[in-house]
């Protein structure tokens, strides 16, 4: 049996719940009076879509992509594919790209190429954490919760194997 990794809180849920009001205001600024679409990356930014779309008064249309780049591990595998498309034509609109995280940045300039293809009004990321450190290809994030360190980190909505998805912090693991 290898020992349990230790969680260490890098970010409490209190901390995520004030930074998500500021960005809602933010949003609220600049899509009033909506729609817009919401369009989170599954399954990691199913929480922070939650919480952002009902800290915001714009009216939003919540969708999902599904993308997979990483395998189980805690680097990126570099390979990109389309897992789960939209249920919609986004052409015309303007879109939100929700993220929990952007690492390397592969993820998200692959798919902000797909969905630029695609027509909308606007096209704009948001992601709850940013390793800035990290990145190898560019990503123009347009808000951000928090800049972290380049450390692997779980809650929140981020997993290492599917494990520990729904603690209501962000953690640094620690094995
Ligand atoms: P990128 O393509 O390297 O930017 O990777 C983005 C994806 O990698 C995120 O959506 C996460 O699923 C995953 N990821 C990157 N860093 C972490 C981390 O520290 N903890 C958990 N998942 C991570
Ligand atoms: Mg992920």
């Amino acid at each position: 049996m290898s020992p349990r990794p230790a969680l260490e809180v890098l970010i409490s849920a209190g901390q995520i719940r004030a930074r998500i009001a500021e960005i809602a205001v933010a949003i609220d600024r600049d899509y009033a009076p909506g729609p817009v679409y919401l369009i989170a990356i599954l399954k990691g930014a199913c929480f922070f879509l939650a919480d952002l779309a009902r800290a915001m008064e714009t009216p939003a249309r919540i969708e999902f992509i599904g993308i997979s780049s990483y395998g189980r591990g805690k680097s990126s595998s570099g390979e990109v594919r389309l897992t789960k498309d939209l249920d919609v034509s986004i052409e015309g609109h303007n879109v939100i790209v929700i993220e929990d995280i952007v690492d390397s940045g592969v993820t998200l300039s692959y798919l902000m190429k797909v969905l630029a293809q695609r027509k909308p009004k606007s096209l704009r990321i948001a992601t709850l954490l940013d390793k800035p450190e990290r990145r190898q290809r560019p990503v123009e994030v347009h808000y951000t919760g928090f800049e972290i360190p380049d450390k692997f980190v779980v809650g929140y909505g981020l997993d290492y194997a599917e494990d520990y998805r729904n603690l209501p912090d962000v953690c640094v693991l620690h094995e």
